[in-house]
């Protein structure tokens, strides 16, 4: 039989350094009610000096893993979604792999903007439905304030920092992601882009003149846009999962702007008090708003195993996808693990994995 694959685990990070509106008023030309009437968001956070992507990922995976009694080693596959991965390679993967010491995983980025965290929910989804894998570990993390342009204000009072991480287990019992929607419009690519530091136009003296290492945004089109999908993904999402609106509990969508998500929740006919909205609280965090979102309503008793709820995205490429899941719960037979301890563990091993790679390269005199 084909295992399913459940949702067991959840965690989330957030730098503690908090920018309000009002913080923004002072840097640039805007004003909080400027602010809150056009999007909703009150203030954001931001990443300290030493917080980066791939330490964001980490914290929120260590919670998720805990949450989920499963210990780093036993995981197979470690997917990140991000738009600020620490580096164009190795992948911000791989970094949460050995910070984590979650020693079998093969591990990878995926780039699919806002809507990256659905996209690698079904992929992780899928390959534990194939019967290839067992324990997934799914993360959503972002640093955007490191790619934002700070002087454009069309910009930079949309995003925030964080991280969410979920993790997926086999179980032969049906629960778990049941259906999903995944789709791309390259034609819409230019309306949200970091068009420099690639290699389309590598970083030089000019693109960095020029800004275009920064996110560039017609706001306009892709709020157009984005309630338009928003509403399609959620209804095809549900049609393949043969439900209806009335059988959803939550509707989780991705945190960009509330005047975006209350649209869509009149098209689709779902009551705000069903719909997740904590985008005042950290603004957009792109691929880790959904997970973000997802353990506020846990934390604040919105979620029973056996609910339905529907995770819906946007965001550039242009991309967009919905997902439906029957909420499990952790699995609850397993004894406690300790991220801390594993995280120590992991530094530890990768020193040691590192002195033996230069020990290696002095003997064999490539040092
Ligand atoms: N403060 C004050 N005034 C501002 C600001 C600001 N921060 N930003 C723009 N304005 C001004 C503009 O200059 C313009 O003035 P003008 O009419 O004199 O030219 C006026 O406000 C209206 O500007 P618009 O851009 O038309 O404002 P709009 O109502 O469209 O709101 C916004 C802008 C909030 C960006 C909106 O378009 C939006 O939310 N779009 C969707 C963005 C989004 O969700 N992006 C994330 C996608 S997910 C991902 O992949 C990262």
């Amino acid at each position: 039989m084909m295992p399913y694959a459940h949702i067991t685990g959840w965690g989330m990070a957030v730098p503690e350094r908090v920018l309000t509106n009002l913080d923004l008023a002072a840097m640039i030309e805007t004003d909080n009610e400027w602010i809150v009437s056009r999007t909703g968001i009150s203030e954001r956070r931001i990443a300290a000096d030493g917080e980066t992507s791939a330490s964001l990922a980490a914290e929120a995976a260590l919670k998720a893993l805990e949450v989920a009694r499963l210990k780093p080693a036993n995981l197979d596959l470690i997917i990140v979604s991000t738009s600020s991965p620490e580096y164009i390679f190795p992948a911000t993967a791989c970094l949460v792999q050995d910070q984590i010491g979650a020693t079998k995983a093969g591990a990878f980025d995926l780039s699919a903007a806002c809507t990256g965290f659905i996209f690698a929910l079904n992929m992780a989804t899928q390959a534990i439905r194939a019967g290839s894998i067992h324990n997934a570990l799914v993360i959503g993390s972002e640093t955007l304030s490191r790619i934002v342009n700070w002087q454009d204000r069309g910009t930079c009072i949309l995003f925030g920092d964080g991280a969410g991480a979920f993790v997926l287990q086999a179980s032969e019992e049906p629960g778990g992601l049941i259906s999903a929607v995944m789709r791309s419009d390259g034609s819409g690519g230019e309306l949200l882009i970091i068009p420099g530091g690639g290699s389309r136009y590598p970083a030089s003296e000019k693109t960095v003149r020029e800004g275009l290492h920064y996110i560039q945004m017609n706001g306009r089109e892709v709020f157009r846009f984005a309630t338009r999908v928003m509403t399609q993904a959620t209804e095809e999402a549900l049609e393949k999962a043969k439900l209806k609106i009335e059988d959803v509990k939550l509707l989780i969508p991705h945190q960009a702007n509330q005047r975006i998500i209350e649209t869509a929740a009149r098209n689709l006919e779902i009551p705000m008090e069903r719909v997740v909205l904590n985008v005042g609280r950290y603004g957009n965090t792109s691929t880790a708003s959904i997970p973000i979102a997802t353990c506020e309503a846990i934390q604040d008793g919105r979620l029973t195993p056996g609910d339905r709820l529907v995770f819906v995205g946007f965001g550039a490429g242009l991309t967009w996808g919905a997902a439906v899941a029957i909420w499990t719960g952790s699995f609850p037979t397993k004894r406690r693990v300790r991220p801390a301890r594993y995280r120590l563990l992991a530094r530890l091993r990768s020193l040691l994995l590192r002195l033996v790679r230069r020990l290696e390269g002095l003997i064999w005199g490539n040092g």
